[in-house]
């Protein structure tokens, strides 16, 4: 069975799509075959990976409609650099869609119900949410078996993270998912370790995390090396592979590699 991670977070720019782009590839790089379905409208997993802007045929929203006939619109991501990971785009048609969910007596279940149909092959599907709740990232997680969520270090984020995942926990249990996907655990930030209320931040939430059993990885470093990266459509592995930066996202791999590996022996 593939390994189906929804990124999932209730405030903009905590990191989903930087996540996305960056786990794609590092997985792509060790051998895996990856599919980024990006679900915001906002459309930035084209940006990050250097695309243009998609004809709308060749969107997530084309998926989504009725007459879809499981010819998935896919693209290759730095083709020239890894094998075997690929996109499929986001766009502002996903607003329509949206609203169109509700009309449907499957809507929550839509995305989970075409990958039923019409499967894909890959090892490892990323789904890159909006930053608001509601019925895009419900359908990411009905399809999903793994949650990662990542959480921007400043002073609002705990609260915010508390609501995240009562509602998460809530789409669970009124889907009624069997198996619940697993909430992989939180990724920290743009972690500035010289910044005191960053390290006050961490101070805190590690404890109140631990307490819940919920896991929580090694912080992703600030650097605005990333969004020169992100510019450029590459992730900072392949414009920088020396950076410091780059090892921050390793036991976020090992966590995937692990749980595909499980999926593949259950
Ligand atoms: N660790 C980091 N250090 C510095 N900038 C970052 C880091 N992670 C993300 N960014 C930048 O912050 C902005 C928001 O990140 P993004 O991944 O688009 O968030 P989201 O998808 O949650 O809205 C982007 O410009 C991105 O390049
Ligand atoms: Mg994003």
């Amino acid at each position: 069975m593939q390994t189906r991670l929804a990124l999932l977070s209730n405030a903009g720019g905590s990191g989903k799509t930087t996540l996305a782009t960056h786990l794609a590839y590092t997985l792509g790089a060790k051998g895996l075959s990856v599919l980024i379905i990006d679900l915001d409208p906002q459309g930035s997993v084209s940006l990050f990976c250097g695309l243009d802007d998609p004809e709308e045929d060749q969107t997530l929203s084309a998926v989504l409609r009725d007459d879809f006939d499981g010819n998935w619109p896919l693209i290759s991501l730095w083709s020239d650099r890894v094998k075997n990971v690929q996109a499929i785009r986001g766009d502002l048609n996903l607003v329509q869609s949206q609203n169109e969910l509700v009309l449907n007596a499957r809507g929550a279940y839509l995305l989970a119900d075409r990958l039923q149909d019409f499967p894909v092959e890959h090892d490892v599907i990323i789904f890159d949410c909006p930053a608001t709740l509601g019925a895009l990232p419900q359908i990411a997680i009905s399809a999903s078996t793994h949650l990662l969520v990542p959480l921007q270090v400043e002073p609002k984020s705990t609260s915010g993270a508390g609501k995240l995942l009562e509602w998460f926990y809530s789409t669970v249990r009124q889907l009624r998912l069997k198996p619940e996907p697993e909430l992989l655990g939180i990724v920290p930030n743009q972690y500035d370790q010289r910044i005191a209320i960053h390290r006050n931040i961490l101070e805190e939430l590690t404890p109140q995390l631990e307490e819940l059993g919920i896991n929580y990885f090694t912080p992703i470093r600030f650097s605005s090396e990333f969004k020169n990266a992100s510019a450029r459509g590459l992730p900072l592995h392949a414009v920088r592979p020396g950076h410091s930066a780059c090892k921050d996202f390793e036991p976020i791999t090992d966590a995937i590699l692990s749980a595909v590996g499980a999926v593949a022996h259950a």
